[in-house]
């Protein structure tokens, strides 16, 4: 049995997510878990609340809460929204934690034991209107390296280059628009990560495996001089994880906090903590995942993030981590994704264009939103999200081909044998061929989730679903059974055990069908099918079932139309 770590980016406290924050990483780390318990691995699967820096501060000012209080209530949000997509996190903590405040002001000591922290007096802008300086997120302006005319002062979204304010071409501030802006000097603490080029160089050269999108972006940072340049790691703010080093303070920078960028992925670690507290287990029940000293040596690590949080993630991450010089678990494998875009533009949050998590779930079940999402993953481009093509996936996919399978299938076993699988007949050679189809497609689609090739693993499916369908057409029980009522009987008993294959194996998909599904079986486990003709087999002659509600409902051109409209245009502006 494998052991899995397994995270997800956390999501900023900022607001609720749209859809395409959700299909960059915590709906297809979600698809991975399921899919490695559904095969025996020990999963932990972790994801938490980013509530640090000028995004929550920016975030409360505008609701009008305490910040503390805003992160707190929007925690619970987000939370009930990750339940509604039926995101199965082992734990979803909050990096406002104490477990995330200790863990991270002990490495910033261990960083600065080692060398690797150096004080040093920066150029930081300040704004005049606004009588305070103006970190991160609190100023926008041109992106030196591209263009972007909404860079914003740590990050330019567009290019992903890491940015320091006054890099910014044309800087404004992000409270008042004011340009009267200047530059003064403030001490900080920088990380000097660029002591660890050699080491991070060497690190990603073994990661040939890794997805080109990955290694592209960490090699261009990595190489292109100022990639790597010593960057503050603490900031003129009041919300945050205080500047200690370890349990010390720090003399000179009372009264400052670590950048959010710095405590949010030691978060990754925190949150496993607070799952150990949560459950009443203690320390060693969280480091056996992450101390390589106790236990850990032996967990596959496996990162999923959208490509404009790969920098942080192949070079200031592992660079604390390595920097600390202690045992602990760095990532194995890194997998990143692209943008979805909304309907010839993108989606943003500022905006408040697309569609959002609470709006999503309000029009249709998650199980609609999750395979249309999956299917669609921005692997290896970014993608579109149309209503066009979000009513066709789920009307032929999820309505046509597999919901109609499961209803003609166990309607017809009712009308002509009653709600139980029937006996008599035997498998011939069309059974044979299904069998053999479907194991040879199994293996593929377990190839692909191995590799976390999502796209392609959906496609897969679709089509093990898509043989189910061909054999009951070529099949015909219901011609067959005029004639020979044996014969077609097992041709139903083949079909319904068909159904509960494709339960098990859609289940990391859409697990509320899958529930279900398995529900009108009257089947409390399901095993994944290691062999496809023992698993064919697996219902008997008498078992009891029902007949399942309607699975997937299509989406009349009607409702698509209103849902077109309803989402035109730009909707108020998600706190
Ligand atoms: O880009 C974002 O949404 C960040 N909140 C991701 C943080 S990932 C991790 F490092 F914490
Ligand atoms: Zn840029």
């Amino acid at each position: 049995m494998a052991r899995i770590l397994i995270t997800s980016a956390l999501p900023y406290i900022n607001g609720i997510k749209h859809l395409g924050n959700l299909v960059g990483s915590q709906l297809p780390s979600d698809v991975f878990a399921r899919y490695c318990r559904a095969r025996g691995d020990e999963v932990m699967y972790i994801c938490a609340t980013d509530e640090h820096g000028t995004p929550a501060e920016i975030a409360a000012a505008k609701a009008g809460k305490p910040v503390a209080q805003y992160c707190a209530e929007m925690h619970e949000v987000q939370a009930d929204l990750a339940r509604g997509f039926r995101l199965s996190f082992d734990y979803f903590g909050r990096s406002s934690s104490a477990r995330n405040r200790a863990i991270t002001q002990h490495l910033a000591g261990r960083l600065a034991d080692n060398g690797l922290i150096e004080e040093v007096s920066e150029k930081q802008v300040y704004s005049r209107a606004d009588g305070r300086f103006l970190p991160d997120r609190y100023i926008e302006g041109t992106c030196p390296n591209c263009g972007y005319d909404s860079a914003r002062g740590d990050q330019c979204e567009n290019c992903t280059k890491q940015l320091d304010p006054t890099d910014l071409i044309d800087p404004r501030s992000a409270i008042s628009g004011s340009t009267d802006l200047e530059v003064r000097e403030t001490r900080h603490l920088f990380l000097r990560q660029s002591k660890m080029r050699d080491r991070l160089n060497a690190w990603i050269d073994q990661k040939s495996d890794w997805p080109i999108l990955t290694t592209s972006i960490a090699r261009k940072w990595l190489n292109d001089g100022d990639g790597l340049q010593d960057r503050g790691i603490t900031r003129d703010l009041d919300w945050g994880v205080p500047v200690k080093r370890g349990d010390r303070d720090w003399p000179g920078m009372e009264g400052k906090v670590f950048y959010v960028w710095f405590d949010a992925p030691i978060e990754y670690i925190g949150a496993t903590a607070e799952w150990a507290d949560a459950n009443g287990l203690d320390d060693s029940a969280w480091e056996r995942w992450w101390r390589t000293d106790k236990g850990a040596e032996d967990v596959r690590y496996v990162q999923f993030m959208g490509k404009d949080n790969v920098p942080f993630h192949t070079l200031s991450f592992p660079a604390t981590i390595m920097g600390s010089n202690e045992p602990w678990k760095l990532v194995d494998y890194i997998k990143s994704f692209n943008y979805l875009n909304y309907d010839g533009g993108q989606f943003s949050t500022s905006k408040g264009r697309g569609v959002f998590m609470d709006q999503a779930l309000d029009i249709l079940p998650s199980d609609y939103w999750r395979w249309w999402l999956l299917s669609h993953v921005p692997e290896n481009s970014d993608s579109e999200f149309t209503w066009e093509n979000f009513q066709a996936s789920i009307n032929k996919d999820l309505a046509d081909v597999l919901g109609n399978f499961v209803s003609r299938v166990t309607k017809f076993c009712r009308a002509r044998f009653g709600e139980a699988v029937p006996e008599g007949g035997g498998y011939g050679p069309a059974e044979a061929a299904v069998i053999a189809e479907i194991s040879r497609r199994v293996a593929a689609y377990e190839g692909h989730m191995a590799a976390i090739e999502i796209r392609k693993a959906t496609a897969e499916l679709r089509a093990i679903w898509v043989v189910g369908n061909e054999y009951l057409q070529t099949a015909a029980p219901w011609a067959v059974f005029k004639s020979d009522p044996e014969a077609a009987g097992a041709i139903v008993r083949f079909a319904l055990n068909l159904i509960r294959l494709y339960a098990v194996l859609s289940e990391p998909f859409i697990p509320d069908a899958s529930a279900t599904i398995l529900s009108a079986l009257h089947l409390q486990s399901a095993e994944w099918p290691d062999d496809v003709e023992a698993a064919l087999s697996t219902l008997p002659a008498g078992h009891a079932f029902d007949v399942p509600e309607v699975l997937f409902a299509k989406i009349t051109d009607d409702a698509r139309t209103e849902m077109q409209a309803r989402f035109a245009g730009t909707q108020t502006a998600k706190a």
